[in-house]
């Protein structure tokens, strides 16, 4: 025997919130347009526009909350041209992908939207060419329940109830060269403060998410300590490649190094913010127990190369892929005592698991284990595992200043595992991914304090051919294959060669 995993409920690290497994739609090519809703195909739309074959593959993600409207889009974004009404709403240049938005989706389509998907809002703000009297109405717009001139202009545009948006984002990537507004750490820290100060005077309900960058950047080294105080999270961004398999499946461990590493400034912002007296005003004592959670609200699959924003960034995914993504979702699993929130980017057509034309769907390679993640994993108890792995010695990086992988990160094991127990259903959920590309991993699976012999459920991921890809012709040429098994307690279990599993193992 290779491998071995071993598990124990008691270990537990955190609980798994649901918003892990959150999306995110944005105003590039066709996530909006011929994605979310397609205006005048009536065949596959409802009253309202919206692609009822998206929200039900969509509804099978099941995503407690969807960000929008971006991204870059949204730091040339003036939120007032896409409310009223539609056939007075101005056509406008957009800046950050070059094209021109219409405004026919705004406010009130999307939370009408949200409201039929029974999904929540997590509206991101303009700190680009948005001013923060802009940032306020629309605050205002959403969540007002006074007689105040824009909480009436939402009456007025036909919406007498508050929307209640609670996640607000306080700009996007303003670290990026090509944003719209880009920032230094030091401005982007000030200015940031101040607009979190005058939104919670309007709204003290809201949820403030911060401008993060990968989470390991000397922007985060600087931005999480000044925004400990003023924001209620803090956001990070990265995506991941190769067409080499190896490289592709192992990038995801960047993203772990990154929560970690955030997750301590956290801990360091917290620790200067009760000994250095730098700061006029000592923490509440709820401060002193805030614990400035990460709200992961880009990640992915994306070579932006072969897939450019410009030209919409429709990715086709490959089966490596679908595995990288899997092992993207073992790193949220793992690391879950740190996440308020990750949204995949994006849900359709732009980087996304749903690609769709006029007359109907497909579902990509990464679609599936994200579907079963989201289904098995949400409010389970993330577990502490024991694993033992042949390691990869390759190299990982060469995406994205990512060549640091595998010098800080020690646990490139080829055998990538994450679970979780439900409580509620007396069960463990195990989610393992074979990296390797030629090689079985025979696995003893022990289980403490467990009965000898165990009622498995499988879900085998698996195509021989890593290249492998669904399309509109062939939509399930990748698809889990679900089986029964009986298994014995610290018995040995293969996983195939480059595949991913999930075993629910009943107690
Ligand atoms: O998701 C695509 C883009 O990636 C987003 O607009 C931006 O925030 C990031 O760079």
């Amino acid at each position: 025997v290779g491998s071995e995993i071993k598990i124990d409920k008691e270990f537990v690290t955190g609980e798994v919130a649901p918003n892990i497994f959150a999306g995110f739609l944005e105003h590039l090519g066709r996530c909006i347009y011929g994605g979310i809703v397609d205006y005048g195909n009536t065949k596959l739309t409802n009253d309202k526009g919206f692609r009822t074959d998206v929200a039900e593959a969509i509804k099978e993600l099941d995503m407690p909350v969807m960000r929008w409207p971006g991204g870059n889009f949204v730091s040339s974004y003036h939120w007032l041209d896409g409310v009223g009404p539609v056939d007075q709403r101005p056509k406008r240049p957009e800046l950050a992908w070059l094209n021109t938005e219409s405004n026919e989706f705004g406010t009130d389509e999307f939370m009408q939207w949200c409201e039929y998907m029974g999904t929540e809002p997590y509206l991101c703000l303009n700190m680009g060419t948005g001013t923060l009297d802009e940032a306020l109405a629309w605050v205002e717009y959403c969540n007002g329940d006074k007689d105040t001139y824009y909480a009436n202009l939402r009456r007025k545009n036909g919406r007498e109830k508050p929307y209640n948006v609670k996640y607000w984002g306080v700009g996007n990537e303003v670290w990026g060269p090509w944003q719209v507004g880009q920032m230094t750490k030091e401005n982007y820290a000030l200015k940031a403060a101040q607009w979190a100060k005058a939104i919670k005077l309007l709204d003290p309900t809201v949820k403030l998410v911060a401008c993060g960058c990968n989470g390991v950047d000397e922007w985060d080294q600087h931005v999480v300590g000044e925004t400990f105080t003023t924001h209620d999270f803090y956001s990070i961004h990265l995506y991941t490649t190769s067409q080499d398999h190896y490289k592709n499946v192992f990038q995801p461990a960047g993203a772990e190094t990154a929560i970690q590493v955030t997750s301590k400034l956290a801990e360091l912002a917290k620790i200067t913010n009760m000994t250095n007296k730098k700061f006029l005003v000592p923490l509440t004592e709820e401060q002193k127990k805030k614990e400035y959670k990460i709200v992961f609200d880009e990640w992915n699959v994306w070579d932006p190369i072969r897939a450019d924003g410009e030209h919409g960034a429709e990715q086709q995914y490959d089966f490596s892929d679908g595995l990288a993504v899997a092992s993207w979702l073992n790193v949220f699993i793992r690391q879950a005592k740190y996440l308020e929130m990750t949204n995949i980017a994006q849900c359709v057509n732009v980087i996304a698991p749903i690609m769709t034309n006029k007359d109907g769907l497909f579902k990509q390679t990464t679609y599936y284990p994200f579907q079963l993640f989201s289904k098995y994993f949400k409010n389970g108890q993330s577990l502490n595992l024991s694993v033992k792995s042949p390691i990869y010695k390759g190299d990982v990086g060469d995406f994205i200043g990512l060549e640091w992988v595998k010098y800080v990160d020690t646990s490139l094991a080829l055998l990538d595992v994450s679970a979780v127990y439900q409580p509620a259903e007396k069960a463990y959920y195990v989610a393992v991914v074979n990296r390797s590309e030629d090689e079985d991993a025979e696995t003893k699976i022990s289980i403490a304090d467990a009965a000898d012999s165990l009622n498995v459920t499988e879900w085998a991921y698996y195509h021989e051919n890593i290249r492998a890809i669904n399309t509109f012709e062939k939509p399930n040429e990748v698809v889990p294959k679900e089986s029964k098994v009986t298994i014995s307690n610290n018995s040995t279990y293969k996983f195939p060669k480059h595949s991913f599993t999930l075993l629910k193992i009943q107690e």
